[in-house]
């Protein structure tokens, strides 16, 4: 098969797209012929060589954890699915990739509606699943109030509207020139960066209840002081959260539950209307270098896409 890959640690040339050995199935997974893969800010730091978990990849590999196309090899005990079915979903995370390429393994899916483009459900697997592990952690609902730190990227824009459904008030965070993006969302926006507290104080007269930490960092203590307690504050990035009394949630290993009641949850508001999938990029996948050079420069909005031949 064709493969987005790179052999060695570098900026985005090292990316190229070649042949390469074709997955299969394992039990509980669904191989895809790929039609649109996701670019998440994990493939970037890999390719790099900016990532911890690049020691544990064997080279050459393929980036992308997040993939939508046609099923066409059923894995050992899956059921719900068959073999022409069109779906989006994410790999195994622990893998770190495999995504960008003609075939891909799907560790948890969702039928893709007629109404969603491959292009927003290539978009749509691991922000979804992220934003619903995090919001039941978090246990927002109707009535709360949630700041969301890094609220226009590809986990941010899925969270603010996944919490909006759940009849949250979200106060969203981002550079100047996303606030009216992050309004579009239906988020009350605002600027990262330090004095957030006094920021907020300025724009939501009230109690923030709950802070759901999704990029940049050092912003942790303020959002502590902001709802009052590191209980109410769960961070996607910050390693130091823990230190602070802070959650740290990883990768829904395994994909279960937040992958498939996250997933099938989402498409259901996509198809009342009330949930879309913002996507800021598309690149055919010959095009990646140039699509991880786009992923490296802000601002964000949603997600940066690669599309197959
Ligand atoms: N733990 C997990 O399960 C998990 C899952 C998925 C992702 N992640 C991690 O979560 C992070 C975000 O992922 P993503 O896919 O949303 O990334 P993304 O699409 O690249 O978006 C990055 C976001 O960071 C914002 N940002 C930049 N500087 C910031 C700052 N100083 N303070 C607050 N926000 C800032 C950007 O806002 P502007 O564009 O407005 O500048 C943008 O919204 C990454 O570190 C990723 O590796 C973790």
């Amino acid at each position: 098969m064709f493969a987005v890959q790179f052999d060695r640690f570098g900026p985005p040339e090292v990316l190229s797209v070649g042949p390469f050995p074709e997955p299969h199935a394992g039990r509980g997974e669904v191989r895809v012929r790929v039609r649109a893969a996701g670019v998440s800010p994990v493939d970037v730091a890999l390719r790099a060589g900016r990532s911890p978990s690049g020691d544990r990849l064997a080279l050459p590999h393929i980036p992308g954890v997040d993939a939508a196309g046609v099923v066409d090899e059923l894995g050992a005990d899956v059921t719900g699915v068959a073999v022409g079915d069109e779906v989006f979903g994410a790999v195994d995370v622990s893998r770190l990739g495999g995504a960008s390429a003609e075939f891909a393994v799907l560790q948890f899916w969702a039928a893709k509606p007629a109404s969603m483009s491959w292009e927003e459900a290539g978009a749509g697997g691991t922000g979804i699943e992220t934003a619903t592990r995090v919001l039941d952690l978090l246990d927002v609902r109707e009535g709360t109030t949630l700041l969301i730190d890094g609220a226009a990227g590809g986990v941010g824009s899925v969270a603010v509207q996944l919490a909006i459904t759940r009849g949250a008030r979200v106060i969203g965070t981002g550079s100047p020139e996303n606030q009216s993006f992050i309004a579009r969302l239906a988020a009350i926006p605002t600027t990262y960066g330090p004095g957030l507290p006094e920021r907020v104080r300025a724009i939501h007269d009230g109690r923030v209840d709950l802070a759901l930490h999704v990029a940049g960092a050092g912003s942790l203590p303020e959002l502590i002081a902001i709802t009052g307690t590191a209980a109410s504050v769960v961070t996607i990035a910050d390693f130091a959260g823990p230190q602070l009394g802070v959650r740290l949630s990883l990768g829904d290993f395994g994909g279960e539950p937040h992958g498939r009641h996250g997933l099938a949850a989402a498409v259901a508001l996509f198809e009342e209307g009330r949930f879309r999938i913002p996507v800021q990029e598309v690149f055919p996948m010959e095009q990646a270098a140039r699509a991880h050079a786009f992923a490296e420069r802000g601002p964000r909005q949603g997600k940066i896409v690669l599309t197959a031949p």
